[in-house]
């Protein structure tokens, strides 16, 4: 399954991703009736969003994180009748009933390293003719922070998979997606130097590399990672995908 999450910070930081989910929320643009999966749904800050585009629909909250889900239960409680909260890993079989209209993620994907099998299971809970709607981190996403952390461990995680245009395409058409539209979008996020970048990286982007350390390692390792930015920005590459569930099986 997948890693665990500190909900309460990640909620209390300035997130570049409210920008990236109004952007996405304005490229679905749903009719207002439709079911919904939002895949990694996280804290539900977009599941929140789309249940106002939808008046008349409904969506289904999938994440891997239990912390996660239970900070969006909290968010959306008393709208929880429209909601279908899924804890489930998006790489293997989706664990609810029927078939959606659409999928639409945030900031989600780069956290899995199948995006063949990803797109797969996805393509396997969408109507035929239902939209995906996404955007990650793509090729190139925070090569400076990994620049930093390698100057200070001497290695970088292998966590993410910051996929580009050509290999996404490919694996759009190979789980038999369509009408297939893919682009990188440079888009830096600046931070206030000090306590808010720090909290930024430990909470969002460090996370993999506090997992395997000691807790009184965290704090001196995000410190030096900082120091060694030129800029307090997270230099972020985002992968904007756009594609329609095929016919085929
Ligand atoms: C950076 S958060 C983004 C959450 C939310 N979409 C947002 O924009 O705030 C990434 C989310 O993806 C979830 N995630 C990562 N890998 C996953 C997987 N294999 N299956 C399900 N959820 C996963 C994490 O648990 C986390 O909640």
């Amino acid at each position: 399954m997948t890693r665990d999450w500190d909900a309460t910070t990640y909620d209390a930081l300035p997130l570049p991703h409210l920008r990236w989910g109004r952007r996405t929320l304005d490229r679905l643009a749903p009719r207002g009736d439709e079911r919904v999966l939002d895949a990694g749904c996280g804290t539900g800050r977009d599941t929140e969003g789309l249940l106002d585009l939808l008046p008349h629909g409904r969506v289904v909250a999938v994440d891997g994180s239990v912390r996660m889900l239970d900070r969006l239960r909290e968010r959306l409680a008393g709208r929880l009748d429209r909601v279908e909260v899924v804890h489930a890993d998006l790489t293997g079989p989706l664990p609810f009933e029927g078939e959606v209209d659409a999928v639409f993620s945030v900031a989600a994907f780069h956290w899995i390293e199948d995006h063949a099998a990803l797109f797969a299971s996805l393509a396997a809970r969408m109507r035929p003719g239902a939209r995906l709607v996404a955007e990650c981190g793509g090729r190139g996403n925070i090569d400076a922070v990994n620049a930093a952390v390698a100057d200070v461990l001497g290695t970088r995680s292998d966590t993410w998979e910051f996929a580009g245009v050509d290999d996404t395409r490919q694996r759009l058409k190979a789980a038999g997606f369509t009408d297939i539209d893919v682009t990188l979008r440079p888009d830096p996020a600046v931070f206030e130097p000090g306590a808010q970048l720090e909290a930024f990286l430990a909470t969002v982007i460090l996370g993999p590399y506090l997992d395997d350390m000691a807790e009184d390692e965290h704090a001196p390792f995000v410190t030096a990672v900082a120091a060694r930015l030129a800029e307090p920005v997270a230099d972020y590459v985002r992968l904007e995908i756009g594609a329609v569930r095929g016919p085929g099986s």
